[in-house]
C-alpha cells in the first residue's frame, strides 16, 4: 500500500509539470495566430494589445458561455464555431469579418484558447 502511494506520488511530481507546459504552449500558440492573422484589428482579446479601433467585434472574452454567435445568427456550438471561422462570409455575407485562411488546426488552437477566456 505504501509503495503505491509514493509511486503514485511520483506519478503527480512527474506529470503535473507537463500539463503546465502544454497549456501555456498552446496560448502562446494562439496569440501568435491572433497576431498574424490581424485579429486584434476588430477584437479585443484578454492578454493582448488591443489595436485603437478594436471593438467593433464581439469580445472573446466569455464567449464560451454564450448561447448564440454572430448576432443570433448561430447557436454556439463548436461545429458552428469552426465554420464561422473557416469563411465567416459563407454564414452571413455583409460581415466584416475577412476569411483569414485559417488550417483547421488553427481553428482548433484558437477554439481552444477562447473557451478558456
Ligand atoms: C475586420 C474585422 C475583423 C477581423 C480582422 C476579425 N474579425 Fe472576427 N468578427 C468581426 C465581426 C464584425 C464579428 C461579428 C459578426 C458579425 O455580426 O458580422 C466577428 C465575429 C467573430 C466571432 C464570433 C463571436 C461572437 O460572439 O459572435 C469569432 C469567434 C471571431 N470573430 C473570431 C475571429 C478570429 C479568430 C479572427 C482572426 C483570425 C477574427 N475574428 C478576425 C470582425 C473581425
Amino acid at each position: 500500500m505504501k509503495k503505491l502511494l509514493i509511486f503514485f506520488q511520483i506519478g503527480i511530481l512527474f506529470f503535473a509539470p507537463l500539463a503546465q507546459a502544454t497549456g501555456t504552449s498552446n496560448t502562446e500558440a494562439a496569440h501568435t495566430i491572433i497576431r498574424e492573422k490581424a485579429c486584434l484589428s476588430c477584437h479585443i482579446v484578454p492578454g493582448l494589445l488591443p489595436a485603437p479601433q478594436a471593438g467593433i467585434a464581439p469580445l472573446f472574452e466569455g464567449l464560451a458561455k454564450r448561447k448564440r454567435l454572430v448576432g443570433g445568427l448561430l447557436t454556439n456550438t463548436p461545429k458552428n464555431l469552426r465554420r464561422w471561422l473557416k469563411n465567416p462570409k459563407a454564414i452571413k455575407s455583409m460581415t466584416l469579418m475577412p476569411n483569414t485562411a485559417l488550417t483547421d488546426e488553427e481553428i482548433e488552437i484558437l477554439i481552444e484558447f477562447m473557451n478558456s477566456l
